[in-house]
Order: C-alpha cells, then sequence, then structure tokens
C-alpha cells in the first residue's frame, strides 16, 4: 500500500514525511495556488525535500490534449524524478494519457466513476484516482466506486493502479484500503487522524503516572 500526502505545503510535507511512511506527494491546482508561490520554485523544493525516488504527482491546467502533452514535458524537465502527471479524464485529456505512454507516467485524476477509470487505465495510465469525499457528498458511495474501479481493474489485468483520494474522515480511508486501493493520498489532517485514538493517549498517560509513582524522575537510560 502506498501512501501519500495531499498536500504542497512545506512545512506539512517535512513533518510529515519526518514522522510517517511517506512514499510520495500529490498536487492539484488548488493545494499549489494555496500557497501563493511561483509554481516550478514551489515544486522544486518539494522534490529536493522528498528527494528524487518518492513520487510526486503533478496536474496539469490545459484541457487540449497537445497543450496537456507540451505541459506534462515541460513540468517533467523542470522537475524530473519519480514523477507522474496528474491528467483529469476528460475526452482530451484521455487522448494526452494515450499520446504520453511509455514516454511519462501519468495519473488520470477527477474520477467519479469506474467507467471512467476503465477507459483511462485502458489507455495506459499509470494510476487513477477517484475523489471518495466529493462522491459522497453528492449521495454517491465512495467506497464502493473505488472497490468496483479495483475490481474492473484486476478482472482485465491492468497495470494500472488505484490512487483514493478526496478524504475527510478515516472511515473513507479504511474502506478504500479494505477495498483493495493500491494508493491513498491524504492531507495532513488526515494523516494526524489516522494515528489518533484517545485510549491510546490515555493508555500512555497510564504508564508514565505509574512508572513515575515507582521510580520518579528516573530514566530507563541514564
Ligand atoms: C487528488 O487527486 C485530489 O486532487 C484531491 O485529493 C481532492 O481532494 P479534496 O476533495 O479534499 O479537494
Amino acid at each position: 500500500m502506498l501512501l501519500l500526502m495531499d498536500t504542497a505545503n512545506i512545512k506539512e510535507i517535512k513533518q510529515s514525511i519526518e514522522m510517517y511512511p511517506i512514499d510520495g506527494v500529490t498536487t492539484n491546482p488548488s493545494i499549489i495556488a494555496k500557497e501563493k508561490r511561483d509554481f516550478i520554485e514551489l515544486l522544486k523544493e518539494i522534490r529536493d525535500i522528498i528527494g528524487y525516488d518518492k513520487m510526486l504527482h503533478v496536474q496539469v491546467i490545459s484541457q487540449k490534449a497537445d497543450e496537456i502533452v507540451e505541459e506534462a514535458k515541460y513540468i517533467n524537465k523542470e522537475i524530473g524524478g519519480n514523477l507522474y502527471i496528474k491528467i483529469p479524464v476528460i475526452p482530451e485529456g484521455i487522448k494526452a494519457i494515450k499520446m504520453l505512454k511509455g514516454e511519462i507516467k501519468t495519473t488520470a485524476t477527477a474520477v467519479f466513476t469506474p467507467q471512467q477509470a476503465l477507459i483511462a487505465a485502458k489507455s495506459g495510465a499509470d494510476f487513477v484516482a477517484p475523489y471518495v469525499n466529493r462522491l459522497d457528498n453528492i449521495s454517491a458511495n465512495g467506497i464502493k466506486v473505488v472497490s468496483n474501479i479495483v475490481k474492473l481493474i484486476n478482472i482485465y489485468n491492468f497495470n494500472t493502479k488505484v490512487i483514493a483520494a478526496s478524504f475527510k474522515n478515516v472511515e473513507q480511508i479504511y474502506g478504500v484500503c479494505m477495498a483493495g486501493a493500491h494508493a491513498i493520498t491524504v492531507n495532513y489532517d488526515m494523516i494526524n487522524q489516522m494515528i489518533f485514538h484517545p485510549m491510546t493517549d490515555w493508555s500512555v498517560l497510564q504508564f508514565v503516572k505509574d512508572w513515575e509513582n515507582f521510580y520518579g524522575n528516573k530514566k530507563i537510560r541514564t
């Protein structure tokens, strides 16, 4: 299972990389714009922090296949490393995914149905990114959609992996993992929520209290 951070915030990336077993970073134009910085300069800084081996997923802006391909090549030239170009699953995006196959790795994004994922996978996308919370917000079932995409990929033996995205609670994350999603991308709040449990904190506090009752300030290693 791959675990990625859905953020372009340098502080969040540094802290999560240090703390958790992170495989890479995903961004989208909204996430990037929030940082109010030069696009390439910000991505270069992220690349420096995560290194060349970890995945970095960067989205294009254009909506015409030729322009998407140009943008993908430009980002690839400037940023390099283990890079995936995120391309929305509009028809021109699918055309661009086909054009880039074998040259630049792609992540088909803004996926809301198994049918879109199927076309993207057949076009050669390396990842497909279904948006779980955005599906739940329109009274669809995000986990079910991810589950069906995983099943289709397995039925047809595509090399494409599912990177489930857009989470607002840990139940959604748990659900897509149980459904066999190959990867998840989560924001900083979600990764911290994944590890938090009040009983864990209470237990740790209890251990410390019991230790101190007998040993006082004495440490295990002095
Ligand atoms: C990932 O590809 C998406 O850009 C992202 O996860 C969307 O998340 P949001 O619905 O929380 O904005």
